[in-house]
């Protein structure tokens, strides 16, 4: 159970009563999911200050309407209906231990709900398209680097920094590029998201606050409120994060991280320009406040000019970079990497011995294989050229379906942009009519931290063929049309406000 229940002794219904409607609402919602555990009546009663009499009471009348089942010595469960009941409970009694209980403690992580029906057209998932993937020149590399006289060494246990042979690769090009200064090192993780969740672990204690991107990637959201950190959101407009905003709560909330995705944001699609990361540096040096710049789609740039990440621009030793192979070739490698400064490295090396020794070997050296033979810049090219074309297609269909008065970010690279219809459009309430058109797209509560956008939902991009996003936007234009038509009507229904 997450939430507590508010009870008004005042009120004319007995207080068992009010407790016993307050369970019924969370088990019907399945915010209280069948077969878990209802609290034991002691603990709720120093919780909410009630005696046990009452809470008894409350149990009794929901066991009498079928909605919970309780079980001496054991406690009492949320009915799970038929049979099922019968079984869950009676394993729970053969191991004698109840896992619900021992794992309440941990929020489930929040996963976007998986789209209904038969999608035919996703831009639900931020994923580079598998039909891009050159599976050939791939299995060539795998048979190269098997047949090579690494093999054994590949197939030995390692290091927690990474493969040396592409840790070396890393950090020289990090130098080529002033990614990596004489103060940083580098440390292999299992893509962006492992780093995120070692950083995490090793800058941030419970109850301290983080500055985050609101929207924010989900990923990145369920890292921290694991976590029990107070994530605060910094809206991001057509330049990135709100640079007053960013300011007043370095000011006011002392945070211990600040975590931007300063190119091709997930999910509004927005850089940040020059001017704006310098300030953010600005900010954030006066504040002695730690950056985590998440580049994960920094090589994906399909027009205009590269803008300097933080970490080239960084003069105080403040930003710890993340990347990854994840967007740019194959994100079931799982392999991205960390600069920063050297202690920082150090001290996640030891989070990472202790998480999983190293990131695997045979997937490091492939990828170092592929690069230094030249097949990823082959492949970049012919993701990089696909990309520019599937973001022109994309902008257009924009501008030709979605309704007058939405408004949408003109990314220039990365997988995805981001969409405001106009109100009273709601793009949650929407969905429902769009799935049953065969396309989906996830909408703004997914990446919510605070700031509330009903109509805001993201658009991925990059793993559609051009007909498809084509098709996909005109059959989202004839939904939010229709949605529109409904609203005026029901508006013009509304009986007239009596005159006075
Ligand atoms: C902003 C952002 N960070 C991190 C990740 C996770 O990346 P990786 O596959 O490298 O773990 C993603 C994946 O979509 C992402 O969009």
């Amino acid at each position: 159970m997450n939430r507590l229940p508010k009870l008004d002794a005042r009120l004319e219904e007995p207080l068992y009563r009010q407790l016993f409607q307050f369970f019924r609402d969370e088990i019907l919602s399945r915010r209280m999911p069948p077969g878990s555990r209802m609290p034991p009546t002691r603990e709720l009663a120093s919780q909410i200050g009630l005696n046990r009499i009452t809470i008894s009471s409350a149990y009794d009348l929901l066991e009498s309407e079928g909605l919970i089942r309780t079980h001496v010595g054991r406690g009492s469960f949320v009915a799970i209906p038929g049979q099922l009941f019968e079984e869950a409970s009676q394993s729970a009694a053969d191991s004698g231990l109840d896992w619900e209980e021992r794992l309440s403690a941990w929020p489930p992580a929040e996963q976007p709900a998986g789209p209904a029906g038969e999608i035919s057209i996703s831009f639900a998932t931020a994923r580079p398209a598998e039909q891009l993937f050159p599976v050939e020149a791939f299995r060539e590399t795998c048979r190269e680097v098997l047949n090579s006289g690494e093999a054994a060494s590949i197939l030995q246990l390692g290091s927690p920094h990474g493969y040396p042979p592409l840790r070396h690769h890393l950090m020289d090009q990090g130098r080529l590029r002033h990614l990596l200064g004489e103060d940083d090192d580098l440390i292999v993780t299992n893509g962006c998201q492992q780093a995120l969740d070692l950083l995490q672990r090793l800058l941030v204690k419970p109850g301290e606050a983080v500055l985050v991107e609101d929207p924010i990637y989900p990923g990145m959201r369920n890292v921290f409120a694991r976590a029990g950190v107070r994530l605060l959101g910094v809206p991001v407009g057509s330049q990135g994060v709100d640079l007053d905003v960013l300011a007043r709560l370095a000011r006011s909330e002392r945070p211990s991280l600040l975590v931007v995705t300063p190119n091709f944001q997930n999910p509004t699609g927005v850089t940040m320009p020059e001017a704006a990361r310098r300030e953010l540096l600005r900010i954030a040096a006066a504040a002695a406040l730690p950056i985590v710049e998440n580049d994960i789609y920094g090589e994906l740039r399909y027009v205009g000019e590269a803008v300097p990440t933080l970490k080239e621009l960084d003069q105080a030793g403040l930003v710890i970079q993340v990347k990854s192979f994840s967007k740019l070739a194959f994100p079931g490698l799982r392999v991205g990497w960390v600069t920063g400064p050297q202690p920082v490295i150090r001290r996640l090396a030891e989070l990472k011995q202790v998480t999983d020794l190293h990131t695997d070997h045979l997937s490091q050296a492939v990828l170092l294989h592929f690069d230094r033979s030249g097949r990823l810049e082959e492949h970049r090219g012919r993701i990089l050229e696909a990309g520019r074309i599937r973001l022109a297609a994309v902008l257009a269909a924009c501008a030709q379906y979605l309704p007058a008065g939405a408004k949408f970010t003109r990314p220039e690279g990365g997988m995805n942009l981001w969409v405001r219809l106009p109100e009273p459009l709601d793009a949650t309430a929407l969905l429902p009519a769009a799935q049953r058109l065969g396309v989906a797209y996830l909408p703004a509560p997914v990446f919510e931290v605070s700031q509330r956008q009903p109509g805001g939902f993201r658009l991925s991009f990059a793993g559609l063929a051009v007909e498809r996003i084509e098709r996909g936007l005109m059959l989202l234009g004839k939904v939010f049309q229709t949605g529109l038509e409904q609203a005026r009507a029901s508006r013009r229904e509304d009986p007239a406000p009596a005159i006075v």
